[in-house]
């Protein structure tokens, strides 16, 4: 895996931030003064003028900060440079969701993949106004304090997030089951509506592990070197290695992560028996 210096990963942090802080003034400018909300094709998938004018911001960022780099931004697609080994992957607003509602949770994600590995990140909440960094080999900030994730072994004393995808109306594979089962053996499951903020929000402690299918490569980009270098761990569901595009993501304080993977398989036949007994 090709690493740059540290001075170079530290001049792509600052871009990163750049562009996060800019388009986190256009998300709270723009704030309860949506005109048009639009549906992207499945039911409950938004896009608003927030969104287009927060990527528009960070698109013009990056033309000019990097502009021998490609970039994948969640509304344009494919941009920039086809030969590059760095993908700058943007999401202007992640809980458009929420947003939308006028519920405030949301932010706004940036990530750089080189050779197809996250190693930069910047996640800001605007409303919070948290900001959250990391590149690789250089820790994880909130704020510009290092962060850790939590020491949470046991699941029954854990706290987790999760969300359910947008093509839940199609699928089997809704995760209403694992939802339930984990539910019922933790001190809860939290459904958020932004992935980049729960993969935050497990990289500083606050919640213990996350886990989703359905994801896009900028809802978790930056979220992912957040967590591993606030200490946590991503992989598959089976904890094999992560492949970005599956969109099927287990992040954890590394601590729970092997009982949250068993625990997400064992999801379906605990479910079973659960309404089997409740029938007797
Ligand atoms: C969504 C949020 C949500 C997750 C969805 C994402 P968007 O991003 O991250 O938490 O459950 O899968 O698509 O559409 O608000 O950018
Ligand atoms: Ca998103
Ligand atoms: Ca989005």
């Amino acid at each position: 895996m090709y690493k740059p210096s540290q001075n170079k990963l530290e001049i792509l942090l600052e871009v990163a931030t750049e562009a996060v802080m800019t388009a986190g003034v256009i998300l709270q400018d723009l704030w309860g003064k949506l005109e048009k909300i639009e549906e992207k094709g499945r039911p409950g998938d938004l896009v608003t003028e927030a969104d287009k004018t927060a990527e528009a911001a960070i698109l013009n960022i990056l033309r000019r900060r990097v502009p021998q780099h490609q970039i994948l931004a969640e509304e344009s697609g494919l941009l920039g440079v086809a030969e590059s080994d760095y993908l700058w992957v943007i999401d202007p607003l992640d809980g458009t969701t929420n947003y939308a509602h006028g519920y405030p949770i949301y932010a706004v994600s940036v990530g750089l993949l080189i050779e197809g590995i996250p190693q930069v990140g910047a996640i800001y909440d605007p409303f919070k106004k948290e900001l959250f960094r990391a590149a690789k080999g250089l820790g994880a900030t909130l704020n510009y304090r290092s962060i850790q994730v939590s020491k949470t072994t046991e699941l029954s004393n854990s706290l987790l997030v999760t969300g359910f995808p947008y093509d839940r109306q199609e699928t089997q594979d809704t995760n209403y089951t694992e939802f339930c089962y984990l539910t019922h053996i933790t001190q809860g499951v939290r459904r958020t509506g932004s992935a980049a903020l729960d993969l935050a929000n497990v990289a500083c402690g606050r919640l213990d592990g996350y886990w989703e299918r359905g994801l896009s490569p900028w809802d978790i980009s930056a979220g992912i070197i957040i967590l591993e270098e606030a200490g946590g761990k991503i992989s598959a569901y089976d904890e094999s290695t992560l492949i970005l595009k599956s969109g099927r993501l287990l992040a954890t304080n590394g601590h729970i992560h092997h009982v949250l993977s068993q625990a997400l398989d064992g999801a379906l036949p605990w479910l079973q028996n659960f309404y089997k007994a409740k029938s007797l």
